[in-house]
């Protein structure tokens, strides 16, 4: 009897503590704020710094629910990639969902950004697939490829888009596409060629490209001589006058 009383007592603790932590998790406005602003996943760079829409729609006026967020980010509609449990946890959406939705409501008017288009086929997929958020809008993702020293290619566009490195979400088959990926391959490739080849290849005669400072620096030292040597006539001229 009294054995019974304590486990119920013991069991009630346990249900209402692991609420509580449940609850804790589920609403921390305050993380949110400081997730969201950090910038690690870029969610802002497609829905707006205030979360007031801008590539993908305004999330302070979302009305869906809890599961429905997590689900949004694991299984994501329309132009969204995927962003796995081990980029972003559910605990971490929940406190940004937290946040954003105590923002101000965005404006009646709202209509997502125009990514813009290209006759480029490649660069035109690259702005339409909204890689424009996150990326250069002229060159896309090159600096990575340039420092590196390595043409980009369909292979590493699409091992990109499907297992991606440095917290960049993921991209499925049905929203960017093998053929679609080596299009934007082509283009980066384009824009490697036009940017990588000056650095590379030094034009005929000289042996390294010369700096702009370095010329400076020449004309510089130049004049500091000349001007020395025209004050020491000017110092001699007087000692033999005198
Ligand atoms: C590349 C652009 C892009 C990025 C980055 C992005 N989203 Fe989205 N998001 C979208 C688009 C597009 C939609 C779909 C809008 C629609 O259904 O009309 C969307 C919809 C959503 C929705 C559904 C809201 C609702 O009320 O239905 C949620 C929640 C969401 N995003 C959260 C996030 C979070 C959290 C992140 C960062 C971890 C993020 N998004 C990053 C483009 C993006
Ligand atoms: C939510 C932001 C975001 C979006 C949207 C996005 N990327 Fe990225 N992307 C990143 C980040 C972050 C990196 C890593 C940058 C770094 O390493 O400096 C990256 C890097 C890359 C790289 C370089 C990979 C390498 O080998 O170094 C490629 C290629 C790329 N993205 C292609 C794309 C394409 C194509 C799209 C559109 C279908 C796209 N990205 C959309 C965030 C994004």
């Amino acid at each position: 009897m009294y054995l019974r009383r304590i486990i119920v007592v013991v069991l009630v603790v346990m249900a209402l503590s692991n609420l509580t932590v449940s609850l804790a998790l589920a609403q921390d406005p305050d993380n949110g704020k400081v997730l969201w602003e950090e910038q690690i996943w870029q969610c802002s760079m497609c829905h707006g710094d205030m979360a007031q829409g801008l590539y993908g729609r305004p999330l302070s006026n979302s009305t869906a629910t809890e599961t429905e967020w997590i689900d949004q980010v694991r299984h994501p509609r329309r132009s969204m990639p995927t962003f796995s449990e081990a980029q972003v946890t559910d605990e971490q959406i929940l406190d940004i969902r937290a946040y954003v939705t105590s923002l101000p409501a965005p404006a009646d008017d709202f209509r997502p950004q125009d990514p813009g288009t290209s006759d480029n086929e490649g660069h035109n997929l690259f702005l339409q697939k909204r890689c424009v958020a996150c990326h250069d809008p002229d060159v896309g993702p090159l600096n990575n490829f340039v420092q590196r020293g390595e043409e980009p290619t369909a292979a590493a566009v699409i091992a990109q888009l499907r297992t991606p490195k440095n917290n960049m979400p993921t991209y499925r088959e049905d929203q960017v596409s093998d053929a679609e990926a080596t299009l934007i391959a082509d283009f980066l490739a384009e824009q490697y060629a036009l940017q990588a080849a000056p650095a590379t290849l030094p034009t005929s005669g000289a042996d390294t490209p010369t700096s702009q400072t370095a010329w400076w620096l020449t004309l510089i030292g130049s004049l500091a001589l000349a001007l020395g040597l025209v004050v020491r006539i000017l110092l001699r001229r007087r000692a033999t006058s005198r």
